[in-house]
């Protein structure tokens, strides 16, 4: 695998890849819109990697690409609760339609893809731990932040079904993805608690604050997404692809109060009404098929994540200043 196309690629999870795909000598090109995702988020590996400003809704582009490349790897789609929310039409088209050119490409140019999927593809009264069967047939509903959860279970099975009718691709399901460059305005729990634990101001935590979760370093998923794409063929079509340590909302906001010593209270809040009445309490991947693809390597514990976002945040305050 020398050249690795990337959709998504200067998001948040996208540019950890890269950074790690040019460190490992590839050449990666990345296809991103910029509509949530920087250019400055690749500045660490700006000479391996090409940049195109583009939407995977650009089918003509897609082909392209991917015909260019031995392996592709499908990110791009609108992400958080917020993002989700403000355009339902937008994000439903850019992951199903995004997703079926993507499939479209690799299949006529014979170029092995791995799909990013996601944990929502579960719903939101899953099984703990969830397993990758217990994949439901659909999500009932129809509140705007459920958009996302249904498109992505639409791409997901569209990938598997690729895979069924022999294509080579890997459905990764990822589980609350945390570390540097999580931007807080899409809705993301870490970057809002750290912001405002540096600042000494309440961290809000919605509701009773006892959802649990398990939480993966972006830096450790881009290792297990960067190991499964390297391999010549995947025996299965989907792969869940989360932390281990399991942990309350409520109790990241404590961890986060006293790794950062800060002087921060947590309040309890009522959810925003986004987020439409629908939490998931328990949402833990069981990791036995990852395991299986020996593609589970030791992972970095929260703190890591707490302490790098702590950093990234206080040096661009420093910058500003
Ligand atoms: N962050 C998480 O916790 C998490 C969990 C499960 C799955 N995922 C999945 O991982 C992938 C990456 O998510 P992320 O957290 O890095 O989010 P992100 O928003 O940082 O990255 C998504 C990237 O896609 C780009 N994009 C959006 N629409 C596009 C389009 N039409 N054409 C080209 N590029 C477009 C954005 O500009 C951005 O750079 C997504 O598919 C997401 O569903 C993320």
């Amino acid at each position: 695998m020398r050249r690795v196309l990337l959709t998504g690629g200067a998001g948040f999870i996208g540019s950890h890849l890269a950074d790690l795909l040019v460190e490992r000598g590839r050449r990666v090109a990345v296809l991103d819109d910029l509509s949530a995702g920087s250019e400055a988020n690749l500045a660490r590996s700006r000479h391996g990697v090409d940049l195109e400003i583009g939407s995977v809704l650009d089918a003509g582009r897609v082909l392209a690409l991917v015909g260019a490349a031995e392996r592709v790897i499908h990110l791009a789609a609108p992400v958080g609760v917020e993002r989700v929310c403000a355009n339902p039409a937008v994000t439903r088209e850019v992951i199903v339609r995004g997703s079926q050119n993507v499939l479209a490409a690799a299949r006529r140019s014979g170029v092995p893809a791995v799909m990013v999927s996601s944990s929502e593809v579960y719903g939101f009264s899953p099984p703990a731990p969830v397993r990758e069967v217990d994949v439901p047939a659909e999500i009932a509903g129809g509140a705007p932040r459920l958009s996302y959860a249904c498109a992505k279970l639409v791409a997901d099975r569209d990938a598997r079904r690729a895979a069924a009718a022999g294509q080579p691709v890997l459905t990764v399901r990822p589980f609350n993805v945390v570390g540097p460059r999580q931007g807080s305005s899409g809705g993301a729990v870490l970057p809002r608690f750290v912001e405002r634990a540096l600042l000494g101001q309440p961290l809000e935590v919605h509701g009773d604050g006892l959802q649990q979760r398990t939480f993966i370093d972006a830096r450790d998923l881009a290792r297990i997404l960067a190991d499964l794409a390297e391999k010549d063929a995947w025996p299965v079509d989907a792969v869940n692809a989360g932390g281990v340590e399991e942990l309350s909302v409520a109790a990241l906001a404590r961890l986060v109060v006293a790794l950062l010593r800060s002087a921060s209270v947590v309040h309890h809040v009522a959810p925003p009404a986004a987020r439409g009445g629908i939490e998931v309490r328990r949402r833990v991947p069981d990791l036995a098929r990852l395991r299986d693809l020996a593609c589970l390597p030791p992972l970095r514990p929260i703190g890591a994540a707490i302490a790098a976002v702590a950093a990234e945040k206080a040096a661009c305050a420093a910058a500003q200043a």
